[in-house]
This record gives C-alpha cells, sequence and structure tokens, in this order.
C-alpha cells in the first residue's frame, strides 16, 4: 500500500478478531519501522512495551475503563520513553559520525537536557508522538489497523509493566485485523480555520 493510501485508510478501529495472532517477523518488521522516526538529538528515547499475552491485553483492558479493542487486539504496544536517554552513554547515539562532530554533539546535548525535567518530559511526548504514527502507518500499510489511546490508568499500566522511576508512557497503540469499520471520520476542520501563512 502507498503511503498516501495507509495515511488516508489509517482510522482509529475498536474492533478487532480476538483470534489472530501477528508472526514474530511482523512485529519485529513494525519495531523496526518504529525505531526509523526521527528524535531530537538522535536520542531514540522511546522504549516499547509489547504485549501479546491474552491474559495482560485482558488485564490492560481492565485499566482502560473497560475498553474491549485492547482486549481483542493482536498486539499492543505501550509507547514508554526514558527521562534520561539523554545522559546515557550518548555517543551511541553518534557512533557513526567521527569524534569531533560526536563530543560537540554530546555537550550540546547535555546542555539542552541538564536540569530541565519539562524538556525531559516534551522530548518524551514527542518523539513517542512520532513513533506512535510510524507505527499505525506501518500497520496499515501492512494490511493492520490501529488505534493510538490515552484512556487507561497510567499508574496501575505502569505497575503492570513495572516501568522504571525515570520511565514515563506517553500512549498505547493496539494493532490488529479489524471486524468492523468505523463510523465516517467525525469531521475534519476546514485548513482555512487551523493553518496560517507565515504568522497567525
Ligand atoms: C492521544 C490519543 C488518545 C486516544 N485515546 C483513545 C482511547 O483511549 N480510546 C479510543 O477508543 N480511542 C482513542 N483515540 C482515538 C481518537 O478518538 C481518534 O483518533 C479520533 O476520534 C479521530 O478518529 P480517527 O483516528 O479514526 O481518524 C485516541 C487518539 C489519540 C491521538
Amino acid at each position: 500500500m502507498d503511503t498516501i493510501k495507509a495515511i488516508n485508510s489509517r482510522r482509529s478501529i475498536k474492533s478487532f478478531d480476538k483470534n489472530h495472532k501477528m508472526t514474530q517477523q511482523e512485529i519485529i518488521q513494525l519495531l523496526e519501522l518504529a525505531i526509523l522516526s526521527p528524535t531530537s538529538y538522535n536520542i531514540q528515547n522511546w522504549r516499547f512495551v509489547t504485549i501479546t499475552d491474552q491474559s495482560i491485553k485482558d488485564k490492560l483492558s481492565e485499566l482502560s475503563h473497560g475498553q474491549q479493542h485492547v482486549s481483542e487486539a493482536s498486539l499492543v504496544i505501550i509507547l514508554c520513553a526514558d527521562l534520561n536517554s539523554w545522559d546515557k552513554d550518548p555517543q551511541r547515539y553518534w557512533e557513526n559520525i567521527p569524534e569531533e562532530p560526536r563530543i560537540a554533539l554530546i555537550n550540546s546535548l547535555r546542555n539542552s537536557y541538564s536540569g530541565k525535567p519539562g524538556l525531559q518530559r516534551d522530548e518524551a511526548m514527542r518523539s513517542c508522538g512520532m513513533a506512535a504514527q510510524t507505527i499505525m502507518i506501518a500497520a496499515r500499510s501492512m494490511g493492520y489497523d490501529t488505534c493510538p489511546m490515552k484512556g487507561f490508568d497510567y499508574n496501575k499500566v505502569g505497575g503492570a509493566i513495572n516501568l522504571p522511576d525515570d520511565h514515563v508512557i506517553s500512549m498505547m497503540v493496539v494493532v490488529g485485523k479489524r471486524t468492523k469499520d468505523p463510523s465516517p471520520r467525525g469531521g475534519q476542520l476546514p485548513l482555512s480555520e487551523i493553518t496560517f501563512k507565515n504568522h497567525f
């Protein structure tokens, strides 16, 4: 499927075939595409928790106000981020470039994020948002459907996945084979209302 078709046909699907299983190869392909999403300074701060185990999906559904699509999906991905990834062996993020620019980048990175918890959290949400969209479009291209989700108890889901103290959850994306088409789109705002030439 080409990209424009994948974008046009991506919808938030609420009903999946509970019996469909994605292959391990498909899951890896999806994740390998997800990690090509851009991150500031290439810090790759996202962390992906993948869940296919039915009992855990059922538990997550309970923690998502009973939303059934969590339980029915073939795969649940919890998109988390490491708030301190900027400080964890950052040379890894540019191992393919010469030493001099690598050191300059590391210094710039530390100056940018050190002591700035608000910015660290913003970066977590930016990176995960981009990865989530990559996952949804890639999944669509692979013949799957998705639903991005924030309607769950973040603390309890964090507990269920042993979220480390210096990590945050951004959102969940569920992936599966649709069993029901979505209602027509809610209604897109016109470009004339939400786009501006050069300034507001
Ligand atoms: C950050 C975010 C959180 C969302 N949370 C939920 C959710 O908890 N449950 C759900 O069914 N849909 C959820 N949605 C899906 C939205 O309702 C949906 O994207 C929106 O209505 C537009 O529909 P479309 O995605 O089919 O174009 C979420 C979407 C986003 C982007």
